[in-house]
Order: structure tokens, then sequence, then C-alpha cells
């Protein structure tokens, strides 16, 4: 009898927590369809770029990802080679033209065809470009087992955008916003609760607005409510939100859900108005701030982060320190900052005034030390606190070492074993670093 050689795929991911959810629904796509997945690209039959395309830096390192990839297919005719994501939406069967190597492009309305374009590809050897948008997206319910015991997942619970703000290449690449039925929602947690999954970090370009098209739907808070009584999750966590679509009842899921952790990942994108009304936000700074003491008069432990962009078009000094005297006032628990970058069909990108490259990377590391003066300010003053961390396996670094997170999102270094996987322990903090915080188990008071 001759065994069938088992055959590998490689799937490298780019960019958000959206393309890593697609990544693990393609990786449960093949193994279904009998392949097996491998960290080791040399090893692998198939490969698959899950791109993003959210700056040019991002698409830039996904060409030449995909350059090296060329000399691959030279010496194994018979890799396959894909490309997914937000990059092969926008370049659709344009890819096939330019990248030779390449045998078939997968657009983000169609994880859900990807078993079969292989299969295609495989018989026939023929290219293959498949990006038509679709109403209803099936792929966002594909159900992912989760993998090597892991404790946490992530829940799409709607997709696409319609707030068009004027730097954002997303609604051209993932479409109409489009939320998912509350019952398909939480079929899917009970699912991954039924696999061992204690947290869900639910999915959406703008969350606050799930239900929005759909009738008689549950709202935003009304979802959370459903998904807090799911038996088995014991942590609910979202993103992103739009400041404009925060609301009250919102606000206060996080005083009445056990569940919800106190984190919110609110992106303000700039402090000046001026510039904010051109980006199309559809907020003023005042409204933020409204927001923000809000949030902390309901919830006052609540961890607040954000995006912001520096170097937008016509973003003057006075525009920029405004972002900075903002900062001061908020003082955000961390964020992810980023220098504006035209991308091709997006409102800005026909804007005058455009920011000088230096002035953007002058700009973007004065902000980035003040965050980082905040992030520590913020983290030190949890030291010989107790706080409550779900442990999510061991440490990279080391076997005897755990690693998890607070409620409020901060990853926990700890000595410990790995039995520990899974379960929610009391855990004093004893130093705190920028990105990390290292802790004590408090023996004995399992939560
Ligand atoms: N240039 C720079 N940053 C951008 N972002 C989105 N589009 C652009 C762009 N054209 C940032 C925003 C957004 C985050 C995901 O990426 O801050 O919140
Ligand atoms: Fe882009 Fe704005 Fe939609 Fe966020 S809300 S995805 S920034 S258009």
């Amino acid at each position: 009898m001759v065994l069938k050689k088992k055959k590998h795929c490689y799937i490298r991911t780019f960019g958000c927590q959206m393309n890593v959810h697609d990544s693990e629904q393609m990786v449960e796509l093949l193994e279904k369809g009998g392949y097996e997945t491998t960290s080791d690209m040399a090893r692998a039959d198939l490969i698959i770029v899950n791109t993003c395309s959210v700056r040019e830096k991002a698409e830039q390192k996904i060409h030449s990802f995909l350059g090296r990839l060329r000399r691959d297919k030279e010496k194994n005719p018979d890799l396959i080679i894909g490309i997914a994501g937000c990059v092969a939406q926008q370049w659709g069967r344009n890819f096939l033209d330019k990248v030779h190597h390449l045998d078939f492009v997968l657009g983000t309305h169609n994880i859900h065809r990807l078993p079969e374009i292989v299969k295609d590809v495989e018989s026939s050897r023929s290219r293959i470009a498949e990006t038509t948008f679709r109403k209803s997206v099936q792929s966002l319910g594909i159900l992912t087992i989760p993998k090597n015991g892991k404790v946490n997942a992530f829940v799409t619970i709607m997709q696409g955008c319609n707030n068009f703000c004027a730097y954002c290449i997303v609604p051209y690449l993932r479409g109409r916003e489009e939320s998912r039925k509350s019952s398909e929602i939480l079929d899917e947690i009970r699912f991954l609760a039924a696999h061992g999954v204690k947290e869900v970090t639910l999915l959406g370009q703008n969350v606050n607005s799930y239900g929005n098209t759909l009738k008689n739907e549950a709202d935003f808070s009304t979802l959370l409510a459903m998904i807090n009584g799911v038996e088995g999750i014991e942590r609910i966590r979202f993103t992103t939100s739009h400041p404009k679509d925060l609301s009250d009842e919102l606000i206060e899921s996080f005083v009445t859900l056990d569940k919800l952790c106190e984190h919110i990942h609110l992106p303000i994108q700039s402090g000046s108005d001026s510039v904010l009304k051109r980006m199309r936000r559809g907020y003023t700074s005042q409204d933020y701030l409204a927001r923000v003491e809000k949030l902390r008069a309901r919830c006052p432990d609540i961890s607040i982060t954000t995006d912001i962009i520096v170097g937008f078009p016509g973003e003057s000094d006075e525009d920029f320190q405004k972002t900075i005297d903002l900062m001061r006032k908020v003082r955000f628990d961390n964020l992810f900052s980023f220098k504006y970058s035209d991308r091709p069909g997006i409102a800005s990108e026909s804007y005058n005034d455009k920011v000088e490259e230096k002035v953007k990377s002058e700009r973007l590391s004065f902000l980035q030390n003040l965050q980082e003066t905040h992030t520590l300010e913020k983290n030190r003053g949890l030291e010989g606190k107790e706080e409550e961390v779900l442990i999510e396996g061991a440490s990279k670094g080391s076997e005897e070492e755990m690693t998890g997170r607070t409620r409020t999102n901060r990853i926990v270094n700890l000595p410990g074993e790995n039995g520990l996987t899974g379960k929610t322990v009391p855990v004093k903090i004893v130093r705190a670093y920028m990105h990390s915080l290292r802790g004590e188990l408090l023996p004995g008071r399992e939560v």
C-alpha cells in the first residue's frame, strides 16, 4: 500500500486582528480539505499570504515578501502560492498579470471558496482570481476550533464599514457594513466555550453600530448582555469602537456585565477639531473628552487605548499640539500611532497640503516618547496591586514561566506551571515594564 503524503500549508498573516481571524478560518478550511499547517515555510506545498493595505508600508512589505517567493516557485513548480486579504481585494486579477508566480487571488468576501479554488488550481493548474463582493458574506459563519489549548478566540460580529473616513481604505476593500445575526454569534460562542475557550474578542470595524443593518436585531449592548449569559465564557472583549457611536448603554454595560473586561479601544485619530472634520470623523475633541469622562465616571479602572494618525494633510504644528494636549488630558493607557499614508481612492488622497515625511517622523517620535511616559506611569501604578489574570499558557522565553492578561488587557508574566492554563487567578503585580507586568501568584485563591 502506498501511503498518501500529507500536504502542508503555510499562511503568513499581515495586519489586524480581523486578518488573524481570517487566517484561522483559512486554516480550518484547509485542514478539513486534508492539508496540515506548518510553521516551516520550506515544507509547504501551499503558501498563502494574507495581506493588509491600510498603510502603504504594510503593502510594501507584502510585495517584498511575494518577491522572495519567486525563487521557491522556480525550485518547486508544484508549489501553490495564493494571496488573500485587503491587497488581494485591491489588486484583483491584475495581481496575476503582475506576479507570474502567483496561482490565485482571494478577495475579502470569498474565504469560504478557498477549498474549491485550491482544488481547481491543483487539478488544472489554472490561475484564479475571486474578488466578488457578496451581499451576505458566508465566511462570517466558518467555525474555527481553537488550536493548541487556546483559551481566547476571535468572533466576527460584523464585517465592512459605512463610515468612509477620509484616510481609510477599509470600506473599499471590506465592503459595506453587515452584521451577523445574534443567534449565529451566540451559537459560535457556545461552540467555542464547549471547546475550552474562556475569553472571546468580538471583532468588527465599528462594533458600536452592530445591528444597524439587521431588522429587529439586538443592538451592541443587548448582544453583549446575551453573550454575558453564555456558560463557560468568563471574559468578553471587543474591538474596534467608533467614538461617535459610543452609547450610554454601552458605557453602562461595563458596570452591569461582570464578564465584560474593563478595556476599550477608542481611536481618536487627532486632537484637532479641524483635522477631525477633514478626516470626516463625525465628532469633536470635546465630544471625545466627554465620552472619556463618562467612561471613567462609571468605570474608574477602565483602560482606554487609542489610534492616532500624525501628519494628516494640512495638519499644522498647532493641530499637532492639540493632539499632544489631548493626550496629556486623557493619559491613554496605550496607543497605536501612524504616519499618514496616501492610499489609492481614499478622499484625502486628493487633499492639498501634504505634510513632509520628515515632519511626520518628528511628530511621530515626539508623540511616541510622550506615550511611553504615560504607559509606564499607568503600569507602575499597578505595582503592589492585586489583579485578576487569565493564564493563556507558557511564556515564549521560559518553561517555568506562564503568561496571561489582566482584565484591562495588560500582559502579565509570572512563575507557574502549565496546569494553570485557562484558569483565572489572583496575581500580585511586583514589577511594571513598558510592555508587560511581572506578577506573583497569590496561592489558594483561584477566582
Ligand atoms: N494612514 C495612516 N494611518 C492609517 N490608519 C488607517 N488609514 C490610515 C492611513 N491612510 C490607521 C488609523 C486606524 C488604524 C487601524 O490605522 O489610525 O485606526
Ligand atoms: Fe476606516 Fe473609519 Fe471605518 Fe474605521 S470607521 S474602518 S477608520 S472608515
